[in-house]
């Protein structure tokens, strides 16, 4: 993308904490007051951070965790769009901020550096009485400055922080502006002009591209090969038999290395 100005809804207001249990649940609990889209939660450390599929989300102090209460006008069946929105945006961010390396996404929302994953996105949606969407919360959280060896055992394998990668980190704050500028962009570009530039902005990002994957959704195991996504955002695998299924939602495995 070309330089765009400073983001005039996200970040508005930026609400900064020492410390919060989960960014997303403070972000949500305002929300629920009726604040309105674009207000923001950024902490130095969470104590009870949270992942996707009901994991913990590793938030010492020094990373990033912030999250974004947007109201889309959009059905709530378009919701997974918005959290591969926020991946492609994430991406884009830390391409910026750490030059020389090369993000990739994981489907549906993690980035990934040098083989190992360094940011995740949690995007929680809540209806109105209607159905309508009331809010989706966007969190991120970015790994900026822990090394590997000080991440918990069973992260060590697969977990890295920009400081690890390149010997660097951007600061919070600078990371956090530079952020919600690029998720700005993509967000107005999601409300404008549809899924489309998304899709386009994912898959020559993906790491799994063309690699054979496993899926668990739903109780099930989904295997095939990772074909792209499917204009609304759900993951295309063609198994052996050469059937093409879509996956709307899931955990992603694939052989590293
Ligand atoms: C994942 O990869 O499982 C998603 C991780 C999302 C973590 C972020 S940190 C900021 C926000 N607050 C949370 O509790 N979770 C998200």
């Amino acid at each position: 993308m070309g330089p765009d100005p400073a983001p005039r809804v996200l970040g508005q207001p930026l609400v900064e904490l020492e410390v919060v249990e989960s960014t997303n649940l403070e972000a949500r609990r305002l929300a629920r007051e009726g604040r309105p889209e674009g207000t923001a939660v950024l902490a130095a450390r969470q104590t009870g951070g949270r992942g996707r599929l009901g994991r913990a989300w590793f938030s010492p102090a020094g990373n990033l965790y912030l999250s974004v209460v947007l109201r889309p006008p959009l059905p709530p069946a378009h919701a997974p769009q918005l959290s591969l929105m926020a991946g492609v945006a994430l991406a884009e961010a830390i391409a910026a901020l750490a030059p020389g390396v090369e993000p990739r996404v994981k489907w549906p929302n993690d980035v990934w550096l040098g083989g190992r994953k360094v940011a995740g996105v949690l995007a929680e949606l809540e209806t109105a009485p209607g159905g309508a969407i009331d809010f989706v919360i966007v969190g991120i959280g970015v790994n900026l400055v822990t090394p590997v060896g000080g991440f918990p055992a069973e992260l060590r394998e697969i977990a890295t922080s920009l400081q690890a990668e390149t010997g660097q980190a951007p600061s919070r704050d600078a990371f956090a502006r530079a952020l919600l500028r690029v998720l700005e962009h993509w967000y107005n570009t999601l409300l404008r002009d549809g899924f489309e530039p998304v899709r386009a902005g994912w898959e020559p990002c993906s790491i799994t591209r063309g690699l054979p994957v496993a899926v668990r959704s739903a109780g099930e195991l989904l295997r095939g090969v990772e074909q792209g996504i499917e204009p609304d955002g759900a993951l295309r695998l063609r198994r052996s038999d050469g059937a093409v299924v879509r996956v709307l939602a899931g955990d992603l495995e694939w052989q590293r290395g």
